[in-house]
């Protein structure tokens, strides 16, 4: 046997034992004749001592090794004495006293510290990701990543789910990015796109009839890239048959909450997840992925001063607009250097300015940026509605729907954090539901599907495709996880008719449709059951349980925010054949 044990594994119940271990030096403690080693490898940290008085020769192998040697250990496990003992790791009540050790490889100088957490650019560590892995914290994000696919697997097979792959090289599918294309050499001038999800597949399963189907499914977006994007990602790819919204929901939600415990049992979750409609979280929270562990709703004023002699507030309102607050408890002592930089979040979001009242939590005068506009009745009335308190600040925007949303939902995010008002252990899921069906493009003056064209309308709502397409609302929903989407889905359409009639109102053509989804529409001819599904992303997931602030840090080999892979070198320039086989030409 190469090793006994691993570094992770060593108790006081194995004192005496001979055993032998594997792994990487930690640190190196040097005090001459003894040298502490602490061994690492993924299970855990072991201390080795080689004593000068006991094998010089091993001592002197000990005296050489430097961090990220690899050394295998043969040793005598020694239960600690108790004011020896180190509480901070698992194997901290005993040591090794080594007896034989063996270099098994040298290593140079690591460009990253791996005993210590990174705090150096990110590049560096993209580059020399396989040293970056080694750190602690990655090898915990991993492995938790890992338990959490796994119970995903064990929950859904429980359900009756069955899992199967669908292609990497297939065909366009809209979920709104740009494709990643792959050039055929076989038919010249064709083209493979990467998917963007297994969309079609999945309801093609559906209507070959394996009615529930799931795939930890990697896909494609050549997207612009933020803190929780990448251009290839993983989702937890679902599709079930004869559901309605609810059957969906209820897998879904019983998958996280049965989760939580199993895979981050310090952390806590609370059941049912609230539903909301779309229009009723953007007009509380400002988002329709608000952050429900805290409060600080938006309180809307536009009634309330729609006819104030304030023609800031007044003419906000007959331009359309809206007039929303925040109550933000506690900083009503904010220095006009501190509100400046509130007002400037509001100013980098759309808004020309935000408007403020504090009241001090002494009980001393009221200090406002608009006292002097309006009466003090009306600043009553402003006050009364936000419920304002001793202490407290209002603050408030007065623009277009899009601007006041923009702007307050940035706020209350600024806010939540400054005042640390959520639980950071808590994991709050809640359901968007009855999203808009379409979203109007101005810059190409037509209608866009808001989630994608094989979202079902609302039954209710049919009847507005014809006349007020704006209006009508979808089967669709969201999954929200801590103020991010973690999951999108929707109720299908599986009739042929309806399919073509939301084509046509995005003005897709007969033809095109006929080119791009013909086997969708031809599939639906042939008997499509009722079906509906759903999307989790597992990295975002991943990123919320692991406490990350990107998913880079649930991903073993991210890209960078350029879209590049700093390790591997990709992408990366071809060889002049390669392209001539592929039939292209750079231009
Ligand atoms: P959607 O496009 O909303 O839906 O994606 C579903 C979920 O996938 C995750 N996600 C991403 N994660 C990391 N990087 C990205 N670039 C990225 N893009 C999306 C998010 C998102 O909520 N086919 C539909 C689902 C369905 O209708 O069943 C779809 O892909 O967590």
């Amino acid at each position: 046997m190469f090793r006994t044990h691993t570094c992770g594994e060593l108790r006081p119940s194995h004192h005496d034992q001979t055993i032998t271990l594997a792994g990487w030096v930690h640190r190196r403690r040097d005090h001459g004749p003894l040298i502490f080693i602490d061994l690492r490898d993924r299970y855990g940290i072991t201390q080795v001592v080689f004593d000068a008085a006991d094998d010089a020769a091993v001592h002197a192998i000990a005296a050489d090794a430097r961090s990220e040697y690899v050394l295998k250990v043969t040793g005598v496990v020694r239960t600690r004495p108790a004011e020896a003992t180190n509480p901070d790791i698992a194997t901290g009540g005993i040591e090794v006293k080594a007896v034989a050790v063996e270099v098994l490889n040298a290593a140079k100088q690591t460009p990253l510290m791996i005993n210590r957490d990174g705090n150096e650019e990110e590049p560096l560590r993209l580059k020399y990701r396989y040293l970056d892995l080694r750190r602690e914290r990655m090898q915990r994000n991993l492995i938790m990543r890992h338990r959490f696919v796994k119970f995903i697997r064990d929950f859904l097979d429980k359900e009756h789910f069955l899992e199967i792959e669908t292609p990497i090289l297939t065909k366009s599918t809209p979920e709104g990015a740009r494709d990643y294309l792959v050039p055929s050499r076989v038919h010249e001038g064709e083209f493979f796109a990467l998917p963007q999800s297994p969309q079609q597949m999945k309801q093609l399963l559906m209507v070959a009839g394996f009615d529930r189907y799931f795939q930890i499914a990697r896909c494609f977006r050549d997207e612009d890239l933020r803190a929780d994007r990448q251009p290839e990602f993983t989702q937890l790819d679902m599709e079930m048959s004869f559901v309605d919204m609810d059957d969906v929901l209820d897998v879904v939600e019983r998958l996280f909450t049965e989760m939580v415990p199993a895979v981050v049992p310090h952390k806590h979750t609370l059941s049912p997840f609230p539903r909301l409609t779309y229009s009723e979280a953007v007009e509380r929270y400002g988002s329709d992925k608000p952050d429900l562990r805290y409060g600080l709703e938006l309180v809307n004023l536009t009634a309330l001063l729609a006819n104030s002699p304030f023609t800031l507030f007044s003419s906000a309102v007959q331009s359309g607009g809206q007039i929303k607050a925040i109550r933000i408890p506690g900083v009503a002592a904010y220095s006009r250097k501190q509100i400046d930089e509130v007002i400037d979040i509001a100013k980098q979001n759309g808004a020309k300015g935000l408007l403020w009242a504090a009241l001090p939590a002494d009980g001393a005068e009221l200090r406002s940026s608009f006292a002097k506009q309006v009466d003090p009745s009306e600043m009553q009335a402003i006050l009364t509605a936000c419920e304002a308190q001793a202490g407290d600040m209002v603050v408030i925007v007065a623009d277009s729907h899009k601007v006041v949303t923009a702007v307050l939902d940035k706020i209350r995010r600024e806010f939540a954090s400054r005042l640390n008002l959520a639980d950071p252990n808590l994991l709050k899921f809640a359901w968007i539901i009855d999203f808009p069906l379409l979203e109007w493009n101005d810059g190409e003056n037509r209608w866009d599907a808001a989630h994608h064209p094989f979202t079902a309308p609302l039954d209710s709502d049919v009847g507005l495709m014809d006349s007020d397409p704006g209006k009508v609302r979808a089967k669709a929903y969201d999954l929200v996880l801590n103020g991010y989407e973690v999951a999108s889905g929707s109720i299908r359409i599986h009739q042929r008719d309806v399919q073509q009639k939301l084509f046509d109102l995005l003005g897709i053509s007969r033809e095109t449709s006929l080119l791009q989804f013909g086997h969708m529409l031809e599939a639906f001819e042939f008997g499509a059951p009722p079906h509906g599904g759903i999307a989790p992303g597992i990295d975002r997931i991943a990123m919320i349980l692991a406490d990350e602030a990107t998913i880079r840090e649930v991903v073993a080999f991210p890209k960078t925010q350029q879209a590049q892979d700093l390790m591997m070198g990709a992408p990366s320039p071809v060889e002049e054949k390669q392209l001539r086989d592929l039939h292209i030409k750079l231009r």
